[in-house]
Order: C-alpha cells, then sequence, then structure tokens
C-alpha cells in the first residue's frame, strides 16, 4: 500500500530514536531567574529554532496546533478581530482561539489571489476595520502547498507596519517553502513578528513545533501555553529527535517537493479530474468537481488499487509527499490516479 495521506505518517528512524538515550533531562516547568526551563535539551531545540528563523526566542509546543492558537492568545485579547483566510488551517481546521469556550476572536477574512498569496490591496482595506493580528499560512496547506514569496512577505510588512498590525505566519512546512523558493527559513521569517513550524511533519520528528518570536513575546506566550497545559517537564526526550530532524532532515525536503512535481508530470494527461495548476511543493491537489465519482468513493476505488489517499474540502483530494516515498511509489500513485480518472 503506498500511503500519501499525510506527511504527519513519517516515522523517527533509528538513529532519531537514539538521540533520546543520550539527551540531558530535567524540569521544563522549573523556570529559572531566566524564565528558562531545567530541560537543557529542550533549551538546545528552542535555541536552534530562534537562531534559524532569526527571532530572538522560542518555545517548544506539543503540536503545530498548540503552537498556533498560544500565538494567538498571545497577540490577542476575547473579542479581537483576526485577520486570515478562510482556508488557514488554524481557522478552519483548528479555531480554539474563535470558539466560545476560549478567546472569542472574530475572524475577518481575506481571499487568495490567482497565485494563492495574500492580496496587499484587500488586506489593506481590511486592515481600517481594526484588527489585533494579520495570519499567513506558508506553504499553504488546503491550496496544495503554495508558498507565498519573500517579495510579497515584504509587502505583507509593510501594510502591517503601516498599520501596526503583528504577522503570525503559521509555517507547518516553512522549510519546504524555503527549499521550493531557494532562500533560507531566516529569508521568510524576517517580515513576520511570530512563527510557528512543525517538525512533526516533513522533518520526520515524532512530536512537536516550535513558535518563535522576541523575546518578550515567547516569555508571554510560555504562560499561555502553561494555561493550556503545555508545560513540558522531561520534554527532552521529544525535543532530541527534533534537534536530530533539524540537523539531519531539512535538505532532504526538496526531494519530496521534486516527488509531487514528478508525480504531477505523470498525470498531465488526466480528462475528467483536475490538478492543481502549479504545482511547488509536497502536495498535491486533485479537484472532482466534475468527475463521477465522490472524493470519498474515489479514495475508497484508490484503497482498492493499492494507494491511501485522504479526501479534502468539499470536492477534492489530497497527496502528500514525504520521507520514505520512493520515486517508485510516486510513479504507481500516478498510474492508479490515471487509471481512476477512466472511471472518473
Ligand atoms: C498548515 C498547518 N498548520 C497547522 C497544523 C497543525 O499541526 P498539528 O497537526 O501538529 O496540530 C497543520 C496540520 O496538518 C497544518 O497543515
Amino acid at each position: 500500500m503506498i500511503d500519501l495521506r499525510s506527511d504527519t505518517l513519517t516515522m523517527p528512524d533509528e538513529e532519531m530514536l537514539k538521540s533520546i538515550l543520550s539527551a540531558p533531562l530535567g524540569d521544563d516547568g522549573r523556570l529559572g531567574p531566566d524564565g528558562r526551563g531545567e530541560d537543557a535539551t529542550i533549551n538546545r531545540l528552542e535555541d536552534m529554532a530562534a537562531e534559524i528563523t532569526g527571532k530572538e526566542a522560542a518555545l517548544l509546543c506539543c503540536s503545530g496546533t498548540m503552537g498556533n492558537q498560544v500565538a494567538l492568545m498571545t497577540w490577542c485579547n476575547p473579542g479581537d478581530k483576526v485577520i486570515i483566510d478562510e482556508l488557514q488551517h488554524l481557522y478552519r481546521s483548528e479555531k480554539t482561539a474563535f470558539d466560545d469556550r476560549f478567546t472569542r476572536l472574530r475572524p475577518v477574512f481575506y481571499h487568495l489571489d490567482k497565485d494563492c498569496m495574500p492580496d496587499p490591496e484587500e488586506l489593506e482595506s481590511l486592515m481600517k476595520e481594526g484588527a489585533s493580528l494579520l495570519c499567513v499560512e506558508n506553504t499553504h496547506n488546503f491550496t496544495g502547498g503554495i508558498c507565498t514569496t519573500p517579495e510579497r512577505m515584504a509587502e505583507i510588512r509593510t501594510l502591517a507596519d503601516r498599520w501596526h498590525v503583528p504577522v503570525h505566519m503559521d509555517g507547518a512546512r516553512l522549510f519546504n517553502a524555503a527549499a521550493f523558493l531557494g532562500v533560507p527559513v531566516k529569508e521568510l521569517c524576517q517580515y513576520a513578528d511570530s512563527v510557528m513550524f512543525c517538525v512533526s511533519k516533513g522533518l520526520a520528528a515524532p512530536v512537536g513545533s516550535l513558535l518563535c518570536g522576541s523575546r518578550e513575546f515567547i516569555r508571554k506566550a510560555k504562560g499561555v501555553r502553561k494555561l493550556l497545559g503545555g508545560a513540558l517537564r522531561q520534554g527532552g526526550i521529544i525535543a532530541a529527535p527534533a534537534i536530530y530532524a533539524l540537523e539531519h532532515n531539512v535538505d532532504r525536503l526538496k526531494e519530496d517537493n521534486e516527488n509531487a512535481a514528478i508525480c504531477a508530470a505523470h498525470m498531465a494527461g488526466l480528462k475528467n479530474i483536475h490538478l492543481q495548476d502549479h504545482v511547488q511543493t509536497n502536495i498535491l491537489m486533485l479537484d472532482l468537481k466534475d468527475a463521477a465519482l465522490s472524493p470519498e468513493a474515489f479514495c475508497e476505488r484508490a484503497k482498492e488499487e493499492g494507494l491511501l489517499i485522504r479526501p479534502i474540502l468539499d470536492t477534492s483530494v489530497r497527496l502528500v509527499f514525504y520521507k520514505g516515498i520512493t520515486r517508485e511509489d510516486v510513479v504507481k500513485a500516478a498510474e492508479i490516479v490515471c487509471r481512476l480518472d477512466e472511471e472518473c
């Protein structure tokens, strides 16, 4: 079975697991005068994340969801407005900070332009509504892993400065974006005030996401994380594989991006299924709105043929490429989709 449901399926390899055994551990919830916990491995990971993103400090969170929601709750007060696009994971799939039981944030929606990036003109008109935060997702998951370029990020920064609105970047797959754009991660992060990235997706660590920002922002965020039950005690056992991932698995992400492009090239002749216009990183979206099979039925048929994929949004299915998926898998997956296209 070729499993392309998500890059969260990556498994820690033996060397990564071994890194846990020699990791110095301590109680991350016990804070010293500098506000840092006693787990040296978590501290090392957070310092690495800060360095890589070019921020002053970082905070290890259990998940991308926790990192994003801690960021929203740190930047905003209950009831504040947040400028986001409707398809962002932190709104569409997470929602915590927008929930009545939590911070009751109010979304102000923007649309993505034809290149699937935020449109500065529209953002400017929304800034007038007095929002407390602007959120950008890079890569953008539900549009098929599309990147917001450094140039567009710079325009967004200029606007945000003019209206004094901080920018949070959900960079769950930020390293895939940097690999596609051919820029260091830092270059994309310089335009955002806070950045969340996941080590548990393409980077192939088992658990964890890093929220990065100024020292003052991270100090406050640490308080919010504690409120949500996210202090990690001997969390070095998850920080060690995360360090291993940042040291060993960043450069190979371009392979995942290439695999998506190769798969797309093998699907060039699709008739009834629409492949997304531009493939940039490790996600491929297939739109089935004109197909005879529903996304659910399509995924069932794909499973019978040996390919596991997932329905996503109302009319689409998604293929995600990650460590362990071979070129042979990529070609086979494309062949299965092409065969099913005939049934559509
Ligand atoms: C863009 C984006 N942000 C955030 C998350 C949340 O990450 P997690 O599953 O670790 O909570 C995901 C998960 O798929 C995602 O795709």
